[in-house]
């Protein structure tokens, strides 16, 4: 059975003491109320990371992630943090490949497979993010673009190395627009992935492959996508910036 997995992606959100108090929010109501197999992840900025696996200690159902990484392992990157780094303060996951990185710092395919390469080779989990914009969709090449980014920045993994990877489906037009894909019009783009997946490494890779929607995905929204086939679990932008909103979409695995 595949994983659940609902992550936050805080983004570039919450100073010091404000990410402290939220995450324990959230932790609290993990302990209290989540019931089901379902992971938690926080993916919060890197002045977070150290505290929040602190107290995330012995609460194995919640983990921190990190939401990028620099492909090398060291040396002259000023501002740069790399896999190691994370590695050492107790992260699990990174998020690679977020539209946001792709469009507003130009990561391409090719950089994201080596950062995929040095998340893998840290012992993270890599939270590899896909999806089309408006454009590509209303111009009917979503199929297309979704099956690019998927081969071009991860095809070239072993099979015992995708298996390590989660993949997240964010539709571009969908992220912070309140405009979320139908249940039918996510269900229909996971299975295609799915499909990719199972046609490179095999049926039972894709059936252990868990595939997260993401893009204004909210407690009212998340029952009926988390129902899909699909899909599962959310990758969650705005609302995981409010412990009670994220937690409810968590416990739709109860
Ligand atoms: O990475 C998740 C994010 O892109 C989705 O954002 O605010 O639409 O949930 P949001």
């Amino acid at each position: 059975m595949r994983k659940k997995i609902v992550a936050g992606n805080w983004k570039m959100n919450k100073n010091y003491t404000d990410g402290l108090s939220l995450f324990s929010e959230v932790l609290n109501m993990v302990k209290d109320e989540v019931r089901g197999q379902q992971q938690v992840i926080v993916c919060a900025p890197f002045i977070h990371l150290h505290s929040l696996t602190a107290l995330a200690k012995g609460h194995a159902q919640l983990s921190v992630g990190a939401q990028n990484m620099h492909q090398e392992a060291s040396g002259a990157y000023t501002g740069e943090i790399s896999g190691e780094m994370l590695a050492s303060v107790g992260v699990q996951h990174v998020i690679l490949g977020h539209s946001e990185r792709r469009q507003y710092f130009g990561e391409t395919d090719a950089l994201l497979a080596k950062k995929v390469d040095a998340a893998l080779g840290n012992g993270l989990a890599p939270i590899f993010c896909i999806g089309e914009t408006l454009t590509e969709r209303e111009g009917g090449s979503h199929f297309d673009v979704v099956k690019k980014q998927l081969a071009d920045g991860t095809f070239h993994l072993s099979a015992d190395d995708f298996k390590k990877l989660v993949i997240a489906y964010e539709p571009v037009w969908a992220i912070g627009t309140g405009l979320t894909a139908t249940d039918e019009q996510a269900q229909e783009i996971h299975a295609f992935i799915r499909k990719q997946i199972a046609e490179k490494y095999g049926e039972a890779v894709a059936d252990e492959t868990s595939i997260l929607y993401g893009g204004s995905c909210n407690p009212k929204n998340a029952g009926g996508l988390f129902a899909q086939a699909d899909i599962d679990g959310g990758l969650i932008g705005g609302a995981s910036l409010k412990s009670r909103d994220f937690v409810d979409i968590a416990k739709t695995y109860n």
